[in-house]
Order: structure tokens, then sequence, then C-alpha cells
């Protein structure tokens, strides 16, 4: 015979739990489960557990009209694979770390190589709680595929949306800190239903090599902060103004 068990409704509602008849005034209706709002965008499906959720659309900002006026549509695209790490560094680092390409020419020469990164090419714009970034395909660089200019997206406090140059891709995925000086990131990418296998195994490894250099970099960055040596640094007005933004809501958000 079954063991009784706690039962709960598809609407989250508690329908039945083992001995509550035996309770005087049992509020079986105030013991539903907790609601939670969740709202879609293309295949991402984003949750809200707080008690006044933002409509999705609003937080999204102008994210998907500059997705879509890149000529990427969101709702053709096909889940691949998941890439999962964790980081030997605070989360606010990885952050950081994803809101400039000043380190870019340097750091990720591969990229620099497709991507033009220089200042005057490579935008960066931020709007309420999204930074974005669109770098141009380098004008003595043919490219294959319909996107010729990479985005990439913060949407505060902890979401990357990366869009590559080339046939219709994207990889999304939270930076989550497990501990001051650990932080998980996942990425799910995504490809258009005709992009071929080739392309998709050459994005890959390409954005694996990106992912290996900055591992580098941010624990570097970790290594030397948590030595204790460093007070503070210099933000470059221009090309590190999302890390001021980042910085700018991390802060009134303490406050
Ligand atoms: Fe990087």
């Amino acid at each position: 015979m079954p063991l009784p068990r706690v039962e709960y409704g598809l609407d989250g509602s508690l329908r039945r739990a083992p001995r509550s008849e035996e309770e005087q005034d049992f509020p079986r209706e105030e013991l539903g489960l907790a609601p939670v709002a969740v709202a879609a965008w293309g295949p991402f499906v984003f949750a809200n557990a707080g008690p006044d959720p933002e409509p999705l659309e609003s937080a999204l900002g102008s994210m998907p009209a500059q997705i879509a006026e890149l000529g990427l549509v969101v709702d053709e695209l096909v889940f691949h694979t998941r890439w999962e790490a964790e980081i030997e560094a605070n989360w606010k680092i990885v952050s950081e770390n994803f809101l400039e390409c000043y380190h870019c020419q340097v750091a990720h020469p591969a990229f620099a190589e497709v991507i033009d990164v220089s200042a005057e090419a490579y935008s960066l714009a931020s709007d309420g709680r999204l930074s974005s970034q669109r770098g141009p395909v380098r004008a003595d660089v043919t490219l294959e595929g319909e996107l010729q200019r990479s985005q990439f997206h913060f949407l505060w406090p902890n979401l990357g949306v990366n869009i590559f140059a080339g046939h219709p891709n994207i990889s999304i995925g939270p930076i989550v800190p497990l501990t001051p000086d650990r932080t998980y990131r996942f990425l799910d990418y995504f490809f258009g239903p005709d992009v071929g296998a080739a392309w998709i195994d050459d994005l890959m490894a390409f954005d694996t090599q990106v992912g290996i250099e900055d591992r580098a970099l941010v624990e570097g960055v970790h290594r030397g902060m948590a030595s204790g040596v460093f007070e503070h640094g210099v933000l470059m007005g221009h090309s590190e103004q999302l890390i001021g933004h980042f910085q700018q809501l991390t802060a009134a958000a303490l406050a």
C-alpha cells in the first residue's frame, strides 16, 4: 500500500496533506507552493520569484529589438548544447571581464582577427540594466553567414547573451556567485535550424578558446585583488564605461 503523501494541484495549491484532517482549522488554502512569474522570449524561459515581478518585456529592455535588427530570429533557434564551468574568481570580476573588450586585442588574438575591436568601430552602450557591445566584422575579413556584427549583451545583475558574427547563433546564461572566490557559469548554445554541423563545430572551438583566455585573465585578476596589495583601479572612460555602469548598479543595490 502506498504511503500517504503531500499532494499539490497543477496550479500549486495544496490538495492533500497526511493527517491534516485530524487538525482543527487546518489552513490548506494558505499552504500552496509559492507562485513564480514565468515568461518566455523565443526559446528562453525566465522565472521571477520576487513579490512584485517586473514584466519580462520591460526587464529585457532593448535587447530583443537589437537582436531582431541584427537579423537573428530567436523563435527559430534550436538548442544545441550546454557549456558549464566553475571559475576561481569572484562573480563581479567575471562580469566585469564580460563588460569590456579593451582586453580583446591582446588577450583574444583570433577573435580580434575577425571582429574590429578598435575604439572607433566597437560600440558600447548602456540603458537601464542592459549593457550592449556591438562589434562589426573587420573590413578586411570576409565572413560567411548573414550576421555581419557580433553582439554581446549583459543584463544586470548576471545574464550574458552572446551572438557571434556568421550564421544564426546565440549563447545565453547566468554568472552565478558560489562563494566570494568561486563562480559558476553556464551557456546554452542555440543555432539556426539550417546551420551546418561543421560551422557549429568551428564556432564552438573558437568560443572555447576565447573562454580559456578569459578564464586565465579573471583568475589572475582575482588572485591579484585577493593579495591585498590592490586598493583601487582606474576605469578607462570610454573603453570601460560598461564596468562603471555595472559598478553603479551593484553599489546602488547594496546601499
Ligand atoms: Fe574576454
